[in-house]
């Protein structure tokens, strides 16, 4: 679709646009099981159940439970036994995770934007996101796991759709430009507003697209400011980390309206704490290795 001709602003806006509506819906399974992550009443059952529907996601969660990385010594054989063992939140992001990969399964790389590094920063995202949640304000652990592994999905839009113009927003960089001025310039909007104009073309909860549009500036978000505010926080702790390769070369401080949001919020998180939180977010990492591990093969094979 990319012609290579540039053109800004409205004419770009209205082509990525188009490109989003041309897109394949999310799979049923996919969307249900986002829907899923929105109840907190959501049981193991129903879960075993939805994935159970679509065959090859059962194939392809029961493969990564045999793995070796999870090293049981029986034999993992239906999605109700892979709850038990591995754990719900655990099969619940496998299925997620390896359904978002497939949506987007690309063969364009390039060495300015890697997807498989890309995906590493994802998934880093997700944990982090799903971490900082849990301690921090648990009602929205099942929500930030999915908005971290979705956060910067507008780019995977441009890389498949608009290659040469995202390939020259990642290389403006080089020059000094931030990101956010590059796509301003060659695009006219930010990664953040395409991905949040997919999670509407999914029809993803409110809540997610929110966290899409304003992952770098939640004081802008009108509603569930710490949702958002932990993804930037996550986001922020994965650059720092050095876990994989978002496109972005530079990364800034945290903006002090972050901490901001924190304190009116009566969330113990300030600036002093950033390197704590890195520390925690690598042991969190390493525990969640052998998830990480699967899921790098499976997207390898
Ligand atoms: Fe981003
Ligand atoms: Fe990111």
């Amino acid at each position: 679709m990319s012609t290579g001709k540039q053109s800004t602003g409205p004419d770009r806006i209205r082509k990525i646009t188009e490109s989003i509506i041309g897109l394949p819906t999310l799979p049923t399974v996919v969307a249900k099981m986002i829907e899923l992550v929105d109840n907190p009443r959501t049981s193991a059952a129903s879960l075993a159940r939805l994935i159970a529907s679509d065959q090859a996601l059962t194939a392809r969660i029961l493969k990564l439970a045999n793995s070796a990385y999870y090293g049981f010594s029986r034999e993992i054989s239906t999605v109700n036994m892979a709850i038990v063992v591995l754990g719900f939140n655990t099969v619940k992001d496998m299925g997620l995770s390896l359904s978002v990969f497939d949506a987007f399964k690309s063969k364009q790389q390039h060495p300015s934007f890697d997807l498989n590094r890309f995906w590493e920063h994802s998934i880093a995202c997700g944990i982090a996101a799903r971490m900082l949640a849990r301690n921090y304000r648990s009602r929205y652990t099942g929500e930030a796991f999915v908005a971290g592994l979705l956060h910067d999905i507008g780019k995977v839009i441009l890389n498949q759709y608009f290659q040469n113009e995202f390939l020259s927003i990642i290389d403006a960089q080089v020059k000094g430009t931030t990101l956010e001025e590059a796509e301003a310039s060659v695009i006219g909007t930010h990664h953040s507003q395409i991905g949040s104009w997919l999670a509407e073309k999914w029809n993803l909860p409110r809540i997610i697209s929110r966290s899409l549009l304003h992952h770098h500036d939640p004081w802008n978000s009108q509603k569930d400011p710490i949702l958002v505010a932990l993804i930037c926080l996550a986001n922020h702790i994965c650059h720092l980390s050095g876990f994989g390769h978002s496109g972005r070369l530079r990364m800034g401080e945290p903006d002090p309206q972050l901490w901001e949001i924190f304190r009116n919020e009566n969330v113990p998180l300030d600036e002093a704490d950033l390197s704590n939180l890195q520390t925690e977010f690598l042991l969190e990492f390493d525990k969640s290795e052998a998830f990480i591990s699967s899921l790098h093969e499976s997207r390898e094979l």
